[in-house]
């Protein structure tokens, strides 16, 4: 057996025996990654498919046909957002967060255990507490260990991610993105432990697992504008001037936003909602101005291997967030609106989160999990057009029908339930096939092709 050998592409390249185990061990640790990070995404789309949207769309027919927004149990309700935002989002971005940050501040390399047990505990953690909600077996014991296992699988997340260890060197300093997923990192800590304190407080007090009424609005400010939004603006920020051809981040303005967002979610936990909406509006408008989306490019968007109407699509998530923040301004405005709060919800929770999840992860997952090339670009575009449209009439006839404005807006609901189930599906059908075919670049390791 020879000591050198060429590796791939058509111009053969001599490695000597070092340089070939250390490449050998870097693809490895590669595809090791990118089996861990499809299981999170695999897993995450299960949440979002069966616990979350099937049954939000339950609950929604259900509100409908009764035509009364309290006519669901709330802990059904709470079921459905909890496996939507920590099982389906919450999953993606820890899977995404494992895969991409240590490389991102060119970290030291995290045990691989970490990622598994960190999955095991949170996919636990989160099944036990959706199924407490639908179906209070034992719910005393089992709601405060779901809390207590998702806050164990963050500490195993920060741990691996948060090192302050380089891979070599002198540490990099921080760029502003660092610190937005910091920030956002803070409020998913901070979401979990409200999630646990209230969990072992209802164990011992209460008579049902649903959170009460009022905590549940100042939990879901902290989980999607404390926690979900700067993530999403952290990665944004980190990827999207690349991806889009922006011109350079504005990073002053970046921290500006990241501080007003945090006023409105600290303002909003204190039940101040209008000046909590007025300071997340003004973040927002701010995250915006940082990031140039609405500017004119610098160079061309990298669409290669997606749909070239991607840029667009982003520009309307992004649209969606400020409308939602105006939504909860007027809802706090407007007393007991439970049509407009719920339509500030949807557009910040379908129109922005859930837009921006399925836009930058059908642009970067194909290849975090193994160098694979999207299925179908113009799937995706189909369930954009699908999510948006859903997304539309969802917002409109919540207002109209909740708020008592128009009677057939009723009949609207459900109809922008199924197309935004549609949306979803198309979404979780193109990523599990491209995850199943192979590889566009041969990443097996150099010493096993040695003949
Ligand atoms: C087909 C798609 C969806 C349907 C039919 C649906 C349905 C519902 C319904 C009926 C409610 C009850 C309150 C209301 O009437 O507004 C609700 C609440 C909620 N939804 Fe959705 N939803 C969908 C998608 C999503 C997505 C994509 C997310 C997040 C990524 C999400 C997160 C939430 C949250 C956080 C709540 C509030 C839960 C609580 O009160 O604790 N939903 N949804």
């Amino acid at each position: 057996m020879s000591d050198v050998q060429p590796v791939l592409g058509s111009k053969p390249v001599w490695l000597d025996e070092k340089t070939k185990s250390i490449m050998d061990r870097t693809i490895a640790r590669e595809q090791s990654l990118s089996r861990l990070l499809m299981s999170y995404i695999v897993s995450g789309l299960i949440f979002m498919l069966l616990p979350g949207t099937f049954l939000g769309v339950w609950n929604l027919i259900k509100i409908s046909s009764r035509e009364a927004a309290d006519s669901v149990s709330p802990a059904w309700i709470q079921a459905h957002g909890h496996a939507q935002l920590f099982g389906w989002v919450g999953t993606f971005i820890l899977g995404i967060g494992f895969y991409s940050i240590p490389k991102l501040r060119k970290l030291k390399a995290f045990a691989l255990w970490e990622g598994w047990l960190c999955l095991a505990l949170w996919v636990v953690g989160v099944t036990s507490r959706w199924f407490v909600n639908i179906y209070p077996w034992h719910w005393r014991l089992l709601m405060p260990l779901s809390a207590a296992l998702e806050f164990a699988a963050f500490l195993i997340f920060f741990r691996a991610v948060a090192s302050h260890r380089p891979s070599s060197g002198a540490p990099r300093p921080w760029e502003p993105w660092v610190f937005v997923v910091i920030a956002a990192t803070m409020g998913l800590l901070a979401s979990l432990l409200l999630n646990l304190d209230v969990s072992i407080q209802l164990a011992r007090h209460a008579a049902s697992p649903a959170l009460p009424h009022e905590f549940d609005q100042r939990y879901l400010i902290v989980s999607t504008w404390g926690f979900l939004v700067p993530m999403v603006w952290g990665f944004s920020s980190r990827w999207l001037p690349v991806f889009m051809g922006l011109k350079p981040l504005r990073s002053s303005l970046l921290l500006l936003a990241l501080g007003l967002n945090t006023m409105g979610v600290v303002a909003g936990f204190f039940e101040r909602f209008t000046a909590a909406g007025i300071f997340v509006l003004a973040g927002a408008a701010t995250a915006i101005t940082a990031i140039r989306f609405f500017e004119p490019a610098a160079k061309p968007a990298k669409t290669i291997n997606v749909h070239g109407s991607f840029p667009i699509f982003i520009r309307i998530a992004y649209g969606w967030l400020l409308l939602a923040a105006a939504l909860s301004v007027w809802a706090s405005r407007a007393g007991e609106a439970a049509g407009i709060w719920g339509a500030s919800r949807r557009a910040r929770a379908a129109g922005f989160i859930a837009a921006m999840v399925v836009c930058v992860g059908q642009r970067v997952l194909p290849s975090f999990c193994g160098m694979r090339v999207l299925w179908s670009p113009k799937l995706m575009l189909l369930m954009l057009v699908l999510l948006m449209s859903g997304c539309t009439l969802r917002v409109a006839s919540e207002i109209l029908a909740y708020q008592d404005y128009a009677s057939w807006a009723w009949s609207i609901l459900p109809v922008s339930a199924l197309i935004e189930l549609a949306a979803v599906t198309l979404f979780a059908v193109n990523l599990v096939v491209t995850f199943l075919r192979p590889p566009v670049v041969v990443t097996t390791p150099l010493s096993m092709t040695t003949a």
